[in-house]
């Protein structure tokens, strides 16, 4: 049994240096190697922030053009890979990401090599690919063929293209890339924890990326943004906010989209999506009205949650705001955690390439609770 003076689940506990990002929870501050989310967010894309986290600096011209072209060629995905994901057409789409993940590995020159070069080669395979197995998994899903990657789009626009199946609209491109920039890297959440303790026995950065999906997968983490969408349509109306929110405290759950083990103020990456969410309003009215309500919903959650869990700081997190992104863009909530994959996958090879370089084992220790007397007496 744990005691109280011990932390609860490593909170507080320091289990690896990175230059990559560093979480101010206590100031609701994010800084990726170096910037604020904000500055990244509004004038960085995508391409960019990886070229960032796995090479130190954002990338001048030629260097953006060598990486877009690097994913760009590196989108299309091996018919063993389009197999899997037909046969996980029913499946939700984290879960068919996860299957499809693992192989990957098999396009690679050297999958399990853990050389810079190897890791690099297989950052760059993952990356590109994400975006086509979701879109293609969607299709297959809906009883449609996956469209072909094209080249000349960005990460974004591409997989709009291939999974909405028309011209990407540039507006929702640039949202999508905002939002993965915004969860691209965040400290040592579970979800990289989980790559870094896999990359730390010298396992590859597939292998690593792979358990990362399943941590990612929880609605503790990753899979809390398609509840929150859930909620709003059951809300419906602002009215219905208040007597909505302390039911589901009365019956001992959880409002989605606010917490966080960190931020004990207003998440910055819930700031960054509600302006991206605000501009995706345009023209269509149940965009707006469902933004509406979510910014009522926010302000009664928050005033509640003070009222019925004092002195827990229980704030707006990244996934409250991420859910109107996503679905102004015209994305089903199955599919949010595996858009936050899409996002994150650059952040986890990052870290595997940074635990690669330290070649330290992570490897804690328990303690033991159980009896130390019993006999078999067999
Ligand atoms: N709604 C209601 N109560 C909450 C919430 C919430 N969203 N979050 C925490 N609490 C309460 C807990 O019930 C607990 O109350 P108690 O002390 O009366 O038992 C107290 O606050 C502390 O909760 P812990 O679970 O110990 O806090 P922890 O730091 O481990 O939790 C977490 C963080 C998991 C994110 C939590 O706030 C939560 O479950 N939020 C809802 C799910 C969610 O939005 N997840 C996305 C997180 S962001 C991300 O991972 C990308």
């Amino acid at each position: 049994m744990t005691t109280n003076t011990k932390p609860r689940g490593l909170e507080g506990i320091v289990a690896a240096e990175t230059r990559l990002s560093h979480v101010d929870g206590q100031n609701g501050i994010l800084i990726v190697a170096g910037y604020s989310i904000e500055d990244l967010a509004a004038h960085a894309t995508f391409e960019e922030v990886a070229h960032l986290l796995w090479r130190g600096h954002l990338p001048n011209a030629s260097e953006l053009k060598d990486l877009s072209s690097q994913m760009a060629e590196q989108r299309e995905l091996l018919p063993v890979t389009l197999e899997i994901l037909r046969s996980a057409a029913k499946a939700p789409p984290i879960d068919a990401l996860r299957m499809a993940c693992a192989t990957l590995s098999l396009g690679l020159k050297d999958p399990n090599a853990v050389t810079h070069e190897a890791d690099f080669a297989a950052a760059i395979r993952l990356t590109a690919c994400f975006p086509t197995i979701v879109a293609a998994h969607a299709r297959f899903a809906k009883g449609e063929k996956p469209i072909a990657p094209r080249r000349d789009l960005s990460l974004a626009a591409n997989f709009l293209y291939m999974v909405l199946g028309r011209e990407p609209d540039a507006v929702a491109a640039k949202a999508l890339d905002s939002y993965w920039v915004t969860v691209m890297d965040h400290g040592m959440n579970a979800s990289t924890f989980t790559a870094r303790v896999i990359a730390s026995t010298r396992s590859d950065l597939v292998s690593s990326v792979t358990g990362a999906l399943g941590a990612l997968k929880g609605p503790l983490h990753g899979g809390a943004p398609g509840p929150v969408l859930d909620m709003l349509r059951d809300i419906k109306t602002s009215a219905n906010a208040e007597p909505w929110i302390r039911n589901e405290l009365a019956q001992g759950r959880r409002i989605m989209g606010f917490g966080h083990r960190v931020y004990k103020v207003r998440d910055p990456r819930a700031e960054v999506l509600s302006r991206v969410a605000e501009k995706m309003q345009g023209a269509k009215l149940e965009n707006r009205e469902l933004f509406e309500l979510a910014r009522q919903v926010e302000q009664t959650a928050l005033r509640v949650l003070n009222e019925l869990k004092p002195g827990r700081n229980l704030r707006t997190n990244v996934e409250f705001y991420t859910a109107l992104v996503l679905q102004a863009v015209g994305l089903e909530p199955t599919q949010f955690v595996a858009m936050f994959a899409c996002g994150r996958v650059a952040g986890w090879c990052a870290h595997v390439i940074e635990q690669h370089e330290q070649d330290h084992l992570i490897r804690p220790q328990s303690e033991y609770t159980g009896p130390i007397d019993l006999k078999t007496n067999r």
